[in-house]
């Protein structure tokens, strides 16, 4: 799998972490690499390995000087491409710094975040188009965490239509339109069928509610899955959309990327204050991403507000999600679970994953990688007649502007 995961470009990290050239470096750990981000002279993002190809030393600690991170140990130097520049405890007739090729990957910044390719090909590939990272900054937020658990958990919570009557459902909850989260269908259906189709870039995932007294129409909560591990779980009509990335730092850990977009216009106060909100699919955390709501004090389970509010008695959405994840273990044993027809679209997405990675084993590289443009996607909340198939009558809203 990681061998696969290397052949995509990978946000790891928001553009604010480094917010000014030649301002202080950061660890960052992808695909069990231990690196060191920093931005240089020129404003360009660097990713190199953290130890110094001299003796090993961190980079972290490093000066960053003059277009380059330099060792504090005994001064080498390193550009963003990995080149020694310097290497001022040698006598300077010396060559041996051409020699030195330090570990770096190539870096971009789009949407406020910073994306790594850590893959073989030279030159990388293009980027996925995703919406979200073609939009001008104010109409983008994203939010960073680091979940103590394997990638995978995270991406199956986020195409588990299901939960979402369970872990996140409130009590006396307002009936509100067709097309909202307290939708009549919402609250009265707490059994979806699933359809899952499989596409180019990954899988398109319907989940079918019946709407109470109306036989003539389907609820429809539609999820993209994106290879390698992004995911859209869809929004009510009119609101700002949503993205997620797992990212693996390791096996046991992942970097979780939530953006929230609008492609019309920007993100308005309103829109900050919502996104900002516990109900929202954001969650707060320390400054070194870690939730403020965590395994350590249960994630603020209160069980006082699970008899009386909630099913979890765990307030923001995000907490309740990373709760029930990390409580799996680091990487659940999939050899004890029973799925059910539920589990439909995580049955699918693990198939997808296991034909990748043979594709890849016997030489074929993962086709949309050469094709950033599938990647133009948006997810949605549609109301159907019922002989309308999901993907036909919802096509528009599943597709990007921008
Ligand atoms: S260990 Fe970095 S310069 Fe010596
Ligand atoms: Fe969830």
């Amino acid at each position: 799998m990681g061998e696969l995961m290397r052949r995509y470009w990978l946000p790891v990290m928001l553009s604010s972490e480094l917010p000014a050239p030649d301002c202080p470096p950061v660890r960052v750990k992808v695909l069990s690499e231990e690196l060191v981000a920093f931005r240089d002279s020129t404003g360009q993002v660097g990713l190199l390995a953290e130890h110094c190809a001299h003796r090993g030393a961190s980079l972290y600690f490093g000066r960053n000087e003059e277009c380059g991170l330099r060792c504090v140990y005994h001064g080498w130097k390193y550009d963003v491409h990995g080149n020694c520049v310097d290497m001022p405890n040698e006598p300077p007739e010396s060559s041996f710094k051409e020699r030195i090729h330090h570990t770096a990957y190539k870096t971009r910044e789009a949407g406020t975040a910073i994306w790594v390719y850590m893959g073989p090909h030279d030159p990388p590939p293009p980027m996925p188009e995703l919406e979200w990272t073609r939009v001008p900054a104010g109409h983008v937020y994203v939010n960073k965490r680091i979940q103590e658990n394997s990638y995978l958990q995270n991406v199956e919570g986020e195409l588990d239509s299901s939960h979402v009557s369970f872990l996140h459902w409130r009590f006396n909850r307002k009936v509100g339109a067709l097309t909202d989260y307290a939708s009549p269908a919402m609250l009265a259906d707490r059994a979806p069928r699933f359809t899952v189709l499989n596409t180019d870039y990954g899988l398109l995932v319907g989940a079918r509610r019946n709407v109470p007294g109306d036989d003539s129409q389907y609820f429809w909560r539609i999820t993209q899955f994106m290879m390698p591990t992004f995911t859209m779980i869809p929004a009510p009509p009119g609101r700002y959309l949503d993205f997620t990335a797992a990212v693996p730092q390791d096996d046991e850990n992942m970097i979780g990327l939530t953006v929230a977009w609008r492609p019309d216009r920007p993100l308005s106060a309103e829109d900050l204050a919502e996104i900002e909100s516990w109900e929202s699919v954001h969650t707060e955390v320390d400054k070194n991403f870690r939730p403020v709501r965590n395994r350590d004090n249960n994630y603020g389970l209160d069980r006082q507000l699970q008899k009386t509010k909630n099913y979890t008695g765990i307030r923001g959405i995000r907490e309740q999600d990373i709760a029930v994840q990390e409580s799996m273990g680091p990487i659940y044993d999939r050899r004890k679970e029973h799925l059910g027809s539920s589990d439909a679209a995580i049955i699918s997405m693990r198939r997808r994953m296991l034909q990748a990675i043979k594709n890849l084993q016997e030489g074929r590289e993962p086709y949309e990688v050469s094709h950033p443009e599938l990647y133009r996607l948006r997810s949605a909340i549609a109301v159907l007649p019922r002989e309308v198939p999901f993907d036909e009558g919802a096509k528009e809203s599943l597709e990007a502007t921008v």
